[in-house]
């Protein structure tokens, strides 16, 4: 399910700089730092973005990448940015959805499964972190599949107790495997990423 916003964050300089180089949004720096760190960005890679919407990661992977790269970007929601088509597909759909797993099936496998994907949000921290461990066990499952071996993951999750566990099963299956806060975090946001690196 979307994210509510129900208190609107006040803009930063990362949302002012977002709107300067024409971002949809400003979680594009989370990414560009989480790359900067892990190195993740291949030319030629194949990329699914899942909780795109509204497209900044789609639109910072197209940037960057074209023409070199196959992306496929996933959400609930429709989608502000959509790239060139002969590199862009765009599904709109839910990621638990047996038919979106089976056009994701067929459109893979992926270099890289990124997901900066957020389940609606109670305001009960327990409740929230929960329902973001438990996208986040969703996410390594599919990585199983639609990730080739020597790829990536990264994932947004909600820090609340489960993280470490969820560290644990992505070391099991991915030769480097961290929780990394990028500083585009805002700082009242308890989310953070855990990156998996060259899958076994
Ligand atoms: C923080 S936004 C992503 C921002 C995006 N990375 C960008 O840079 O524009 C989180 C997105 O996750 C999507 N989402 C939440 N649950 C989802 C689900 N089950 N399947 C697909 N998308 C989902 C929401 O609709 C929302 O657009």
């Amino acid at each position: 399910m979307a994210q509510k916003n129900t208190k609107r964050s006040k803009p930063d300089h990362y949302s002012e700089r977002a709107r300067k180089q024409g971002y949809f949004a400003r979680s594009v720096y989370k990414l560009e730092e989480i790359n900067n760190k892990f190195g993740l960005l291949k030319r030629s890679g194949r990329y699914l973005d899942m909780g795109a919407a509204p497209g900044s990661w789609s639109q910072y992977l197209v940037r960057t990448l074209q023409p070199d790269l196959k992306l496929v970007s996933v959400d609930i929601q429709e989608m502000k940015y959509q790239g060139p088509g002969n590199l862009h597909t765009v599904l709109l759909g839910d990621m638990y959805d047996h038919a979106i797993q089976q056009q994701l099936s067929s459109l893979g496998p992926f270099d890289a499964l990124l997901s900066d994907a957020a389940p609606n949000t109670m305001g009960n921290r327990t409740v929230d972190t929960l329902a973001s461990a438990g996208m986040a066990e969703h996410l390594i499952f599919l990585a199983r599949s639609l990730v080739v071996p020597g790829g990536s993951l990264v994932i947004k999750i909600f820090q609340g107790g489960e993280e470490q566990n969820l560290l644990r099963m992505i070391r099991e299956e991915y030769t480097t495997a961290k929780l990394f806060k990028p500083k585009a975090c805002r700082k009242e946001s308890f989310e953070s990423f855990l990156v998996g690196v060259g899958r076994k």
